[in-house]
């Protein structure tokens, strides 16, 4: 099964633009990132392995299928807090985890603050969502803390992709699925993604 993923989707390229537009405001850019998280939810989870049941129809009993193993929903903060409710309103029994990063302005370079998951996360199906993949650094940073504490499955689930990030998770987690809404040119001289959307974190929270 192929490991990179670049939706395409009609609906979500027409959202891509109202996030991409600078003059877009703090509550619309919130509420279209969390659509975005729900139409991305549903192309990320169309392949979940399932597993067999038997229930009682009204009717007659029925061999139906459901989610084979639990899912957990990992946002990198603060950013990645802005798609969980878009994931959670399709996958209502998902828990929830937090891994605290933030990017250091000068080097690049992602430094962890906060750690926190759900029991026996390790056995589930781990959807690690940030909307920026830039360097890449803050993604590899979380996946390997997420390998550290055993997990087996992991995806993670961005907005827009710079190159330069996708090649560098890719080969330091070849093992990991990536799905991204767009794929863009480059990097600036900043770090930050072109054309991109400018800093996320900071137009979902209105801190800048
Ligand atoms: C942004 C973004 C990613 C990271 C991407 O977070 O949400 O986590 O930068 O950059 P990278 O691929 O080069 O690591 P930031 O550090 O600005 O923190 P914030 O979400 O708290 O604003
Ligand atoms: N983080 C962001 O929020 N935007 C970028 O373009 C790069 C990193």
């Amino acid at each position: 099964m192929e490991k990179i993923t670049i939706i395409n989707h009609a609906l979500l390229k027409h959202k891509m633009s109202i996030i991409r537009d600078k003059n877009t405001k703090t509550k619309e850019f919130r509420q279209t990132v969390s659509e975005i998280g729900s139409l991305m939810a549903y192309e990320v989870t169309k392949d979940l392995d399932l597993k067999e049941i038997t229930i009682e129809t009204p009717i007659c009993e029925a061999k139906c299928e459901t989610l084979a193993k639990d899912v957990v929903i990992i946002p990198i903060m603060r950013a990645g807090m802005g798609m969980v409710d878009g994931f959670v309103n399709l996958i209502p029994e998902a828990k929830v985890g937090h891994i605290g990063l933030f990017r250091d302005e000068e080097t690049l370079l992602p430094h962890t603050y906060y750690e926190k998951f759900p029991e026996n996360f390790t056995e589930a199906t781990v959807l690690l969502v940030d909307p920026m993949l830039a360097t890449g650094g803050s993604v590899i940073a979380a996946i390997d803390i997420l390998k550290k504490y055993g997990c087996k499955k992991i995806t993670y689930i961005g907005l827009v992709g710079a190159p330069e990030g996708l090649a560098a998770v890719t080969k330091a987690h070849p093992d990991v699925k990536v799905y991204l809404g767009a794929l863009d040119e480059k990097l600036n001289e900043n770090g930050y993604i072109v054309p991109g959307l400018g800093d996320c974190g900071d137009r979902i929270f209105g801190t800048k």
